[in-house]
């Protein structure tokens, strides 16, 4: 299965987002992925509800709400009327995950639950009957730009031995690391600051081909 690309906005010229997500849509990429900060749980403060209806009734596109937020469940009723197609959650805000994602779902989104590097990927075990996505961290949450901590994919793997939910990575995915992500069998993987580097259409065509070229052999995966 090919990995699909998820763009996050989060590096992109704040002046200019509905061109730059006019231009992401145009480029095939369908969905949106809107990293919304806090000053609280992470130190910048990014985006809001009212950015993402503005978004979507400019533009249109399906909108993945990345909730890096201390108090997430006073987000989820403003980010479900703004239009949010899936609301992620981080299992570090919460102590109730189990309940927000049924209320994510009651809203009638898709419900996501996210971990930093530094969690244990087994905290997500008693969700697998309620989550629609796995986002698994690759970076420590708050900036774009950031080296992938590789040892997150093995994450990756563990979910994809136990479920069939989509696991999605985010932080530190680009030309260099897209092979990786896919070996590890990522469904879906953000990508932000390489997207804005160079030619959108070229760097997309690198990344296809980096996630492609990955076969496992039987001797391990290549070098
Ligand atoms: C990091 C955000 C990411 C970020 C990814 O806290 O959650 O979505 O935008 O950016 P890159 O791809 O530059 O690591
Ligand atoms: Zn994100």
């Amino acid at each position: 299965m090919a990995v699909k690309i998820v763009p996050s906005i989060l590096s992109a010229d704040q002046a200019d987002l509905g061109a730059v997500v006019r231009r992401l849509l145009a480029a095939g990429l369908d969905t949106i992925h809107l990293d919304v900060m806090d000053g609280n749980f992470v130190p910048p403060i990014t985006f809001g509800a009212k950015l993402l209806a503005d978004l979507k009734s400019a533009a249109g596109g399906v909108y993945d709400a990345h909730l890096m937020v201390a108090r997430p469940e006073a987000q989820l009723e403003l980010f479900a009327e703004a239009g949010a197609d899936w609301i992620t959650v981080h299992q570090e805000a919460a102590p109730h995950v189990h309940r927000l994602l049924d209320r994510i779902k009651s809203l009638g989104k898709k419900a996501g639950v996210s971990i930093n590097p530094g969690t244990p990927v087994v905290q997500l075990e008693t969700l697998f009957d309620v989550a629609d996505l796995f986002l698994v961290m690759t970076v420590n949450p708050g900036w774009g730009g950031q080296g992938m901590i590789e040892s997150c994919l093995d994450k990756v793997r563990w979910l994809k031995e136990r479920v069939e939910t989509p696991v999605m990575v985010d932080g530190g995915v680009n030309e260099k690391t897209m092979a990786a992500v896919a070996r590890a069998g990522v469904d879906l993987a953000v990508v932000g600051s390489a997207l804005f580097q160079g030619n959108l259409t070229e760097v997309l065509a690198r990344l296809r081909a980096c996630a492609e070229a990955t076969p496992l052999t039987a001797d391990g995966p290549p070098a």
